[in-house]
């Protein structure tokens, strides 16, 4: 064991930072005893060094960065989240020969190749578990474990106030507007939902999983993008009639034979007998399919100051490890470079919910939209209600833009009075 420290600073002590303060305390010897030297934590960027933190002495808090680098930090954590000032704050510790952990997965979403970058030109190492999926070990094993395997597909429920809105609708029978109340009640959704609902929190969680998975840089803006707000008691009704329950879920998989990469968030309809089916709540759960491993699932809270400092506190002993042993993490893989496939050409089952006068020919004009378009129905069933039916549609395997124009085709057709929810359908 050295009796050398060494030396942690954090950027922001909210509610992970103030988390990490505390375990970093309470679990100071067996840190040490992990790391080979003890962690001394030497200071604490807020905004407001008057606020009070639990377990923080106040000497520690600092709102001018210039004090933090003054005490030559050897590994930074960022938990301060957005963009700037994370971003310029985080080069600059590189650029001192500081190792860094963040969890913010915006950042490294939009811009994860400035991070990657300096990391390697100043050789230190940047690790980012907390980024996805809070406390579940993923990346490590995904970049670690998963690294003489190949992956063919994740499929991630990444994003707790999603998953708990679509738990309650489906479970309590809530309508969407509700079920966004409670969930802001229990804290999970902010005021304002629209990260969360509107799948752009998921997104960049998918756009870091889909670079790790498949050895390639994947930005946010590679993420065809679609959330939960149109999500309606009728769809989640009919997912639930056909054995369903719908999640949103942040896919990334091989496409055009290995050749590249698809990558999006959207509602899906998963069947009860996968196993992401069975995760309610706020819970998070990612869904590994490899090669040779075949199906792997991680589990646990995806959010949540303890469970998200737990990973961030696995990065700092890791990183500190390295320090001790003068060893560097593998740094960014990319060397696959594969280009992000057209999301229209993705294909998969669909779900469709179209209304219809119910009067005769009428299924077989909308039978003739799904046929003009290539698009094979694998089953059909019609509701009647009086004068007009609702006709429950399941296609076989069908590209998006090849269900897109079907339902423009359909659209078209006089009898047809509204197609009100298109969605993918998950296999077993
Ligand atoms: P938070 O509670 O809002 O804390 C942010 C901290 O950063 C606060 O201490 C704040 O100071 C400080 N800060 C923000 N902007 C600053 C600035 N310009 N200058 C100085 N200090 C600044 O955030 P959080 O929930 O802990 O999240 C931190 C990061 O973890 C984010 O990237 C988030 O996406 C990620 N994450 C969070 C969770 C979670 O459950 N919360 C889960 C996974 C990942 P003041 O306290 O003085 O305002
Ligand atoms: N808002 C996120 C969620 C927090 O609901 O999962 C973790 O990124």
């Amino acid at each position: 064991m050295s009796d050398q420290p060494l030396k942690v600073a954090l950027l922001g002590c909210g509610v992970v930072g103030s988390q990490v303060a505390r375990l970093l305390d309470e679990h100071a010897d067996d840190m040490a005893a992990r790391v080979g030297a003890p962690l001394t934590l030497v200071g604490a960027l807020v905004r407001d060094a008057s606020k009070p933190r639990d377990g923080v002495r106040d000497e520690l808090l600092v709102t001018d960065p210039e004090v933090l680098w003054e005490r030559s930090p050897d590994i930074v954590v960022e938990l301060m989240g957005g963009i700037e000032p994370a971003r310029t704050l985080l080069l600059e510790a590189m650029a001192r020969g500081a190792s860094v952990v963040t969890a913010n997965k915006a950042l490294l979403a939009q811009d994860g190749a400035a991070l990657h970058d300096a990391a390697a030109e100043h050789h230190v190492d940047l690790a980012f578990e907390a980024s996805v999926a809070g406390a579940i070990p993923l990346l490590r094993p995904l970049k670690e474990s998963l690294a003489g395997d190949r992956v063919l597909r994740v499929l991630g429920i990444v994003n707790g106030t999603t998953n708990y809105i679509l738990t309650r609708m489906d479970e309590a029978g809530a309508d969407y507007a509700d079920a966004l109340r409670e969930a802001q009640e229990l804290g999970y959704a902010e005021a304002d939902p629209t990260a969360d609902v509107e799948g752009h929190d998921a997104a960049a969680k998918a756009a870091i999983l889909a670079g790790l998975a498949f050895h390639s840089r994947v930005t946010l803006d590679d993420v065809a993008c679609q959330g939960i707000s149109g999500v309606t008691a009728s769809d989640v009704e009919a997912a639930r009639a056909m054995g369903h329950v719908i999640k949103l879920l942040a896919v990334a998989e091989s496409t055009d034979g290995g050749t590249a990469i698809g990558v999006r968030v959207n509602p899906a309809m998963v069947p009860r007998t996968h196993p992401l089916a069975s995760v309610r709540e706020a819970f998070n759960a990612v869904f590994v399919e490899a090669e040779a491993a075949g199906d792997l699932m991680f589990y646990g809270r995806g959010a949540g100051g303890a469970p998200t400092a737990s990973a961030v506190l696995g990065d700092l002993v890791a990183l500190a490890r390295n320090r001790v042993l003068g060893a560097r993490d593998p740094g960014e893989s990319t060397y696959a470079a594969l280009p992000i496939s057209d999301p229209g050409r993705a294909t998969a089952r669909h779900y469709l919910s179209i209304d219809v006068d119910d009067r005769a020919g009428v299924l077989a004009r909308v039978a003739s939209c799904f046929a003009e378009h290539g698009v094979s129905i694998e089953t059909l069933r019609q509701d009647g209600r009086g004068d007009d039916a609702v006709l429950v549609v399941v296609t076989h395997a069908a590209a998006g833009d090849d269900i897109s124009a079907t339902v423009a085709a359909l659209r078209g057709v006089d009898a047809v009075r509204d197609v009100p929810t298109v969605m993918q359908v998950i296999g077993d």
